[in-house]
This record gives C-alpha cells, sequence and structure tokens, in this order.
C-alpha cells in the first residue's frame, strides 16, 4: 500500500518549505510568511485554486483568509456547503511582493506541486479561481476553450481527461473582484449556485 494522502501531502509542504531556489523564498524567510500549501479535506471531491497567497495568508499559512476569503466563506454559505469539505489550494504557494500577478517563471516553478496535489487527492471536480489559474488549468487538460477567456467561461462546466478519470473544470472568476464590486458578487453567487451539484 501506498501511502496516505496526508503524508503525501506533507511531503509536499516539507519540499517547499526548503524551496531555496524559490525567488519568494527570501522575502519569505525575510516577512516571517509562511508558504501557503492548501488547506480542507485531503479526499475530497471538489479542489478550488486560486492565485497566489495575499498577506493575510501568508502570515499564517493559510489560503483564503482575508478579504477574497470573507467572500468565498460567504459564497459556501451561499450554497450551504462545508468549506472544509473542499480543498483549497493555489498555484503559487509563496506570496509575491505587494501581491503582484505571478511571473511565469513563478507558476513554472510552482505549478508541479500543483499538479500533485490533483494527483493525491484525485478531486472529480476542479473550480479555478481567476483567470491565472484558470489559464494554467485549461492549458494542462488541453481543452479546445484554452485560449477563451474568464469573461466567457465562467460558469461554464467543462470536461476534461485527468490520469484517474474524466473531470469537470469550471472557471470562476477571483473572490477578490468582488469586494468592491457589488456586481460581480452576484456573478459569482449565481455561478457557485451550479457547485451544489458538485460538492
Ligand atoms: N487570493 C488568492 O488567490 N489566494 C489566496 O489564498 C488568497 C487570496
Amino acid at each position: 500500500m501506498g501511502k496516505n494522502n496526508t503524508e503525501q501531502l506533507k511531503k509536499i509542504k516539507d519540499e517547499i518549505l526548503g524551496l531555496k531556489e524559490s525567488p519568494l523564498y527570501e522575502y519569505r524567510i525575510k516577512s516571517k510568511y509562511f508558504p501557503v500549501i492548501g488547506e480542507g479535506n485531503h479526499y475530497a471531491k471538489i479542489m478550488f485554486i486560486g492565485e497566489a497567497p495575499g498577506e493575510n495568508e501568508a502570515k499564517k499559512g493559510r489560503p483564503f483568509c482575508g478579504a477574497a476569503g470573507r467572500i468565498l466563506d460567504e459564497l459556501f454559505e451561499s450554497i450551504n456547503v462545508e468549506r472544509n469539505s473542499a480543498y483549497i489550494t493555489n498555484i503559487i504557494k509563496d506570496r509575491p511582493p505587494g501581491n503582484r500577478d505571478p511571473l511565469p517563471s513563478e507558476i513554472e516553478l510552482y505549478s508541479p506541486f500543483l499538479d500533485r496535489q490533483i494527483e493525491i487527492i484525485k478531486p472529480q471536480t476542479l473550480v479555478t479561481l481567476g483567470r491565472f489559474s484558470m489559464r494554467y488549468i485549461l492549458e494542462k487538460f488541453d481543452l479546445p476553450e484554452k485560449t477563451e477567456s474568464i469573461s466567457v467561461l465562467h460558469g461554464k462546466v467543462l470536461k476534461a481527461n485527468a490520469s484517474y478519470a474524466t473531470i469537470s473544470i469550471i472557471p470562476l472568476f477571483h473572490p477578490a473582484v468582488a469586494i468592491y464590486t457589488a456586481k460581480s458578487k452576484e456573478v459569482l453567487k449565481k455561478d457557485f449556485q451550479i457547485l451544489k451539484d458538485f460538492a
């Protein structure tokens, strides 16, 4: 028997803790930040993939625990699903300075950890939050929709062949867009409703 999911995920955490080759490693140490590996059910049916930790997340080592996280909490509540029944992670596991967009080289460095998390947990559904994780996942599974924009694809259910099953991919807008605009929050709330059928 192979190692259980928790042990395999712990190994990823240990590797990232020692990831000195990352351009974000020194900034993490200097700022007394933590890497954010992921949180939730290690056997989840549904995995949420955000972009990168913000300041709150890096201070606590937990994904989506700041303003965007409060929106995400509300969205889970609106469909009566426990946030902890899902697994929540990001493509980039360390905070980029000033919350700037992730660089292609950072996506290249950190995405193999996300790939491994997907292979370990084997979720039936991947929900991407924002355009960076959407783009990465659509390219990874080589979907015909991979060049479409998030304004076209948000809230749609796409099918992909993972190594372990045919899975659903559901692109959503990033919850941070809803912090200041009520209209985006309504769109997110509406899109989130379809997750009831997948949770
Ligand atoms: N934004 C993200 O993309 N991820 C987090 O964990 C927090 C904010």
